[in-house]
């Protein structure tokens, strides 16, 4: 992958930003991967801006990479709620052609494949931005997923769960499964942007992108796929040689 260590988040922000409003300019219905967690919220910072100023991202569409299994759709941190609150609603989108995967008990089993089939009617994903978990997950494809793998119901582990307790009131109200898009989802975009900033992503950033290809750090499957961008800051830099 191609790495760029940039001074800070609002630099990677702007410069993820930059290339979205190129691809759009040039595909106005481009379609866009979309990432939730704090990792991504620079970029949509940057791009809500650009849209206050005359940027139009209404014919754009998006597909979300997971959500969670076992809160309602209407959780505040339902990743429904979350794309809706951070990225629909600022940058304008039009909230029919954005999706998420369908996390709700009634119908799980056939959820993955109806949103493979999504993707695919809609012509693929162009742009997939990523962050990447402490344990090296992306999506919610923890150690051991399958670089073939395509959506489906993943058991989320126990360092994700404390990871994101900080958007619940305990670790233990943070759900104990996912809906995600599989890491063989993921490598069928055309491009892969992944960020990771802080001290924290340090070790997941350099065993994604120099050490060696394997399940047990699903983030390094971004080597397999011939456009790849890794947008990092110094610290999250620090281990990589
Ligand atoms: C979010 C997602 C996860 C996060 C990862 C990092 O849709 O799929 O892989 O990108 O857990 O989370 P943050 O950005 O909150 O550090």
């Amino acid at each position: 992958a191609e790495v760029i260590v940039v001074g800070s988040r609002e630099a990677a922000g702007a410069l993820v930003a930059e290339a979205i409003e190129r691809l759009v300019t040039g595909r106005p219905d481009a379609v866009l991967g979309l990432a939730t967690g704090d990792t991504p919220l620079p970029v949509y910072r940057a791009l809500a801006e650009r849209v206050a100023v005359g940027l139009d991202l209404s014919a754009v569409r998006g597909f979300a990479l997971d959500e969670y299994v076992g809160i309602p759709v209407t959780h505040p941190e339902s990743y429904h709620s979350v794309i809706d609150r951070e990225v629909v609603r600022p940058l304008r989108l039009n909230p029919a052609s954005v999706h998420v995967p369908d996390g709700r008990p009634l119908g799980i089993e056939t959820a993955g494949e109806r949103y493979e089939d999504a993707i695919l009617a809609a012509g693929g994903v162009d742009l997939q931005i990523l962050g990447v978990g402490t344990d090296g997950h992306i999506g919610f494809n923890e150690p051991g997923s399958s670089f073939a793998s395509l959506t489906r119901v993943k058991t989320l582990t126990k360092q994700t769960r404390e990871d994101n307790a900080r958007f619940f009131d305990s670790v233990d109200d943070v759900p104990i499964h996912s809906i995600t898009q599989g890491l063989g989802t993921i490598l069928r975009a055309r491009r892969l942007v992944l960020l990771a900033f802080g001290a924290a992503k340090a070790h997941a950033v350099a065993a994604a992108v120099e050490g060696p290809l394997t399940a047990s750090v699903p983030a390094s499957a971004i080597q397999l796929h011939p456009r790849a961008t890794v947008v990092v800051d110094e610290e999250a830099a620090s281990m990589l040689t």
